[in-house]
């Protein structure tokens, strides 16, 4: 494996993006993510929630309503724009800015974790997915929303290709194993769903 890039440089690429995210995603939001998202947070007991990278708070509107929330971002500029969305919406969410790959929070403090779209960009995704098995008590589930490498093996070449281009145009990585990951980070695996064809985008459940 390359060796992870800083964290800093994914820091500053979203910073950059902040300012223009949810118009980016406008399309694909409407046409597919918020029906993706709806159908993670369906799943989500209430109970100490974690959702880390939060980006611009896209997820708040699907919290359980009765859950206790806290969220963590790498970005400062995405994190403001998750602040002005939980302030909108009403919702109490603790605001954390702080990398998944080295949580700052004691050892099985959360009931259950959630990322959407975020482990294609954490520099070092298994190191990430321990942290959140530490931080989930023992037992607790991990729901991960995730794009990644096709399972096709034509295809899973075409990505393994363009994924330096892309990282450098737009930041995330187009060809993580995330779910050979996932079971690298010592998380057992419940549930795979496809919501694509060959496996671009899936749903994972995962135990602590
Ligand atoms: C593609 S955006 C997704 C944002 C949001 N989850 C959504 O579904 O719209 C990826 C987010 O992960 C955050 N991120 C990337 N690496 C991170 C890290 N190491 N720790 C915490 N957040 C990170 C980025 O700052 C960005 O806000």
């Amino acid at each position: 494996m390359r060796t992870p890039e800083p964290v800093e440089v994914t820091r500053a690429r979203y910073d950059r993006l902040a300012s223009v995210y949810d118009l980016l995603e406008w399309a694909p939001e409407r046409a597919r993510f918020g029906r993706w998202r709806a159908r993670l947070w369906r799943h989500v007991p209430p109970g100490r929630l974690l959702e880390v990278g939060v980006g611009t708070g896209k997820n708040m509107p699907y919290y359980p309503s009765d859950a206790t929330m806290t969220a963590v971002d790498i970005s400062p500029r995405m994190l403001a724009r998750a602040t002005r969305r939980a302030a909108r919406l009403g919702r109490d969410v603790r605001l954390h800015l702080m990398d998944v790959q080295s949580l700052a929070f004691p050892d099985a403090a959360f009931d259950a974790a959630a990322a959407t779209f975020v482990f294609c960009s954490v520099p070092d995704p298994v190191r990430g997915l321990r942290e959140l098995r530490r931080v989930v008590r023992p037992g607790g589930r991990i729901y991960l929303l995730e794009h990644m490498r096709a399972d096709h093996p034509v295809l899973g070449r075409i990505m393994d290709w363009l994924d330096p281009i892309v990282v450098r145009l737009m930041g995330p990585h187009i060809n993580r194993r995330t779910v050979a990951n996932v079971t690298a980070a010592g998380l057992a695996i419940e549930a795979v769903e496809d919501l694509t064809p060959m496996g671009i985008v899936r749903l994972i459940t995962a135990r602590a």
